[in-house]
């Protein structure tokens, strides 16, 4: 099977060049520049499918590297499995997913990571990988990462948040650093200080303050920043590669740009609820509305410009991707858990469907250059978690996973319109974008054109990954 994509504008991180796209079964054959006839005169007319591209984008598949199908979170389950969040995200031309095994305290690495695989192997639309959530740090656990990293799994999520839960405390960070500096795998941290907010939530719900703004207003800019600033000594300890995810306070950035500017492998992760919704606008609406937008890292306040700032974080590279942090729950049955107690409301937006339009808004709004949409969404994705070449470039060899891109489309998100993502609302509702994903190719399959979906369940397969791609 051979498919044709003529006249596009091909983007890489780095640049834009008219060619062609020639992939031969699940990869990409060949780029080709006009005029250059070196692989055959007309190859259009042997191709099995040809797409005319003229006035569009041709861009690699975004690699969402943060997403959590089914994750158990507050008696409950996120309510993507990975045959509904994966067929989302062909929708919104992801093309990868990288999802967290959890594993909890007592329980087998191993084991949980096999579990992951039993709901992930079969179903999902397109490839994924996993990173592996450590919720026990103990010497077995330990010693289970080492075996981890030859399987493919070759990083760790710790959190300083969620005492009781997911926590970790320093002595148990410190030791899983070090088996990460050792073993070459990156350690991926929920920066914020636990323990302080549980102090304030069990103050704020004791004053009557039940209302879902309180999940921002007992976790304010310190306790990440502080948090953010801790697990960055830790790792300076220890060597080992560190990657915060979910970002969303300025102060916190401006640590990690320090330890960027002093070149430690320290590296940021931004998602796009903290890009464009707020506490003022979302997270306080009346009523328990706002329940919908309670995620951790909090949404933060737009008075306070934390939105302006980690766009320029973006441009000067202090934070590297945008992934989404999907972690969808329904209102009902689920965020409905916490009516009267904000704590009680399980932490997480579904976006994985929306994150290359809404980030493709950012080039629109003049926030970031088309080049640097494809790097934060795709390629340095890709090279942080050891898929590149393979994923987040257009390149002979690579996997054929391409998304024709069109800026003069529009695309209206929305619950009745757009929505493909297994949850009762969207937290995305009434954004209107300048652009549109066209059609989406997954391994050399046609996935989604024509605003249809036409993939398969089980097309996509497990990513066994490499190193971080980006330590000297
Ligand atoms: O609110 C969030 N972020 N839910 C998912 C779990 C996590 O901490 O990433
Ligand atoms: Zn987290
Ligand atoms: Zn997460």
């Amino acid at each position: 099977m051979t498919i044709f994509i003529k006249n596009g504008s091909v983007v890489s991180s780095t640049g834009v060049i008219q060619a062609d796209v020639l992939i031969d079964g699940e990869t990409i054959a060949a780029v080709i520049a006009p005029g250059d006839t070196s692989l055959g005169a007309n190859l259009e007319a042997t191709a099995d499918q040809v797409f005319d591209a003229q006035g569009k984008y041709v861009i690699p598949g975004g690699v969402d590297v943060h997403t959590h199908m089914e994750l158990p979170f507050g008696g409950t389950f996120a309510s993507d499995t990975f045959e509904t969040g994966t067929r989302a995200a062909a929708w919104g031309g992801t093309t990868t997913i990288i999802d967290f095994a959890v594993q909890k305290q007592g329980e087998r690495v191993q084991d949980s990571l096999a579990a992951w695989h039993a709901k992930a192997d079969g179903q999902c639309a397109i490839d994924y990988g996993f990173h592996q959530i450590i919720g026990g740090v103990d010497d077995d656990s330990l010693k289970a990462m080492d075996e981890l990293v030859n399987e493919g799994i070759t990083s760790f999520k710790l959190f300083m948040a969620y005492p009781g839960v997911f926590y970790s405390d320093d002595g148990q960070i410190l030791r899983a650093m070090q088996t990460a500096a050792n073993n070459g795998s990156t350690i991926m941290m929920h920066a914020e200080n636990g323990i302080a907010i549980d102090v304030l939530v069990q103050q704020a719900l004791a004053e009557g303050k039940t209302d879902p703004r309180y999940h921002s207003l007992t976790r304010p800019w310190e306790t990440e920043a502080e948090a953010t600033n801790r697990a960055i000594m830790l790792a300076k300890m220890t060597g080992t590669p560190l990657y915060i995810v979910h970002m969303s306070a300025k102060q916190a950035v401006q640590v990690v740009q320090q330890a960027r500017d002093e070149a430690w492998n320290v590296f940021g992760e931004t998602c796009p609820q903290y890009l464009y919704l707020s506490l003022e606008d979302h997270l306080s609406q009346p009523g328990f509305e706002g329940a919908k937008w309670v995620c951790s890292t909090p949404l933060r306040s737009k008075a306070e410009h934390h939105q302006e700032e980690l766009w320029r974080y973006l441009r000067t590279n202090d934070l590297s991707i945008v992934s989404t942090d999907h972690c969808p729950f329904c209102m009902k049955e689920q965020k409905e858990l916490g009516v009267g107690d904000f704590s009680k409301i399980p932490n997480g937006i579904g976006s994985v469907e929306h994150r290359m339009d809404l980030i493709f808004q950012g080039v629109v709004d003049g926030q970031i250059t088309l080049e640097r949409w494809v790097e934060i969404t795709a390629t340095t994705p890709a090279r942080m978690f050891g898929l590149y070449p393979r994923k987040g470039v257009i390149a002979p060899g690579s996997d054929a996973d391409v998304v024709i891109y069109d800026p003069a489309g529009r695309t209206e998100i929305g619950y009745e319109k757009t929505h493909h993502m297994n949850m009762d609302h969207s937290a995305w509702e009434g954004f209107n974008i300048s652009g549109h994903v066209d059609t989406v190719i997954s391994r050399g399959t046609v996935v989604v054109d024509n605003n249809q979906y036409i993939g398969t369940k089980g097309h996509g397969k497990y990513l066994k990954r490499g190193m971080n791609q980006y330590l000297v």
